[in-house]
């Protein structure tokens, strides 16, 4: 593994490796496995959990990182291809990215897509400049189209309260918001559960589809681990006798975003507010997964988010836990 910035990196038994590899390091600790590294971190947008998750794997590592917000404190970055730069965006990513390169041992990267169009998100431009320019490692903090460090961590916290994944019936259910959001978490999770083997179902409002490519990788993957993939515009028909529902918003990108076309789309299926009637439609052991942050009361309710149920803290540790084996990989060349 060169680079790790899309499920495909793993393929499916490089996922049950490292998968198998973060829960044997959640019981035992590496020590200082990441001693003398130094990863780079480039945010073109916000984060806590994954600039906190990463920056904790390489400290207790006994490594270091070193963070760069895009805009603040540091040029603001053009990413356009043959652009004319004669707007507010003073130094290219062509430049940028090499030169961060020299200085670290990986360099880690947010982008997200622009939201204008589902196409060009799922093409996720900026991160293959990132693969092909940094001459170093290169992870994904989450792009345009995946967020594979998400779905990791999910799949752990399914193996942890389930054990074997292989046939477990798990729910990716659409949830409402007050604006079109990105696709990658959603791709993400369909693509790992492809991979480890469960029954996915898919769940959203007419209007709101993944992209077609992923479904078709994700239902690649499911031929190759026993699982499979199926999407529906019913709650109940995907939700019943589920072992996992995880909730979130997504899309569709379109040029009326914000508060067009799009939004208004949104808007109109309120209804799908997860809560704990939504939650009830599954099997009875059900854990509820959202990979956070969540608009309490608009896309979960608060009857979900602090049930018995809901593992979403869980979730967000393992972040550290799957990272930590990922960076092991990449840094110091161990082959997955
Ligand atoms: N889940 C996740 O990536 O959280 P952040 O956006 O806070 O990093």
């Amino acid at each position: 593994m060169r680079h790790f910035t899309r499920i495909a990196d793993l393929d499916v038994t490089g996922v049950a490796a490292i998968l198998d590899e973060a829960l044997a390091w959640k019981k035992h600790p590496p020590g200082a496995h990441l001693a003398g590294k130094l990863l780079g971190m480039v945010f073109f947008n916000p984060s806590l959990r994954t600039r906190a998750s990463f920056e904790a794997a390489m400290l207790r590592g006994g490594g270091n990182a070193i963070v760069l917000e895009v805009g603040s404190g540091v040029w603001k970055l053009e990413d356009r291809k043959g652009a004319v730069m004669d707007g507010d965006r003073p130094e290219h990513i062509r430049e940028a990215i090499p030169v961060l390169g020299r200085y670290v041992d990986a360099l880690a990267v947010r982008t997200f897509g622009a939201l204008q169009d589902d196409a060009a998100d799922a093409a996720d431009p900026v991160m293959h400049v990132f693969r092909e320019l940094a001459g170093v490692p290169v992870i994904s903090m989450e792009s345009a189209r995946e967020h594979p460090c998400q779905g990791l961590a999910d799949l752990l916290t399914v193996r942890e309260n389930f054990g074997d994944t292989r046939k477990l019936p798990v729910t990716l259910i659409w949830a409402p918001h007050i604006k079109p959001l990105p696709k990658a978490v959603p791709h993400s999770f369909l693509l790992t559960a492809a991979a480890a083997g469960c029954e996915v179902r898919i769940a959203h409002p007419p209007g709101f589809e993944l992209h077609p490519e992923v479904l078709a990788e994700a239902r690649l993957y499911a031929s190759q681990s026993g699982g499979s993939v199926a999407v529906t515009h019913q709650q109940q028909a995907a939700l019943a006798g589920s072992c996992v529902v995880y909730a979130k918003a997504w899309g569709p990108a379109t040029k009326n975003a914000p508060g067009g076309e799009a939004a208004a789309r949104v808007a109109a299926h309120k209804d799908w507010l997860i809560t704990g009637k939504t939650l009830a439609m599954a099997a009875k052991d059900a854990i509820f997964l959202h990979c956070l942050p969540v608009r309490r009361n608009l896309e979960v309710a608060d009857e979900v988010l602090d049930g018995p149920q809901s593992r979403v803290i869980d979730e967000a540790e393992n972040r550290f836990h799957v990272q930590r084996v990922l960076l092991h990989k990449l840094m110091n060349g161990a082959v997955c």
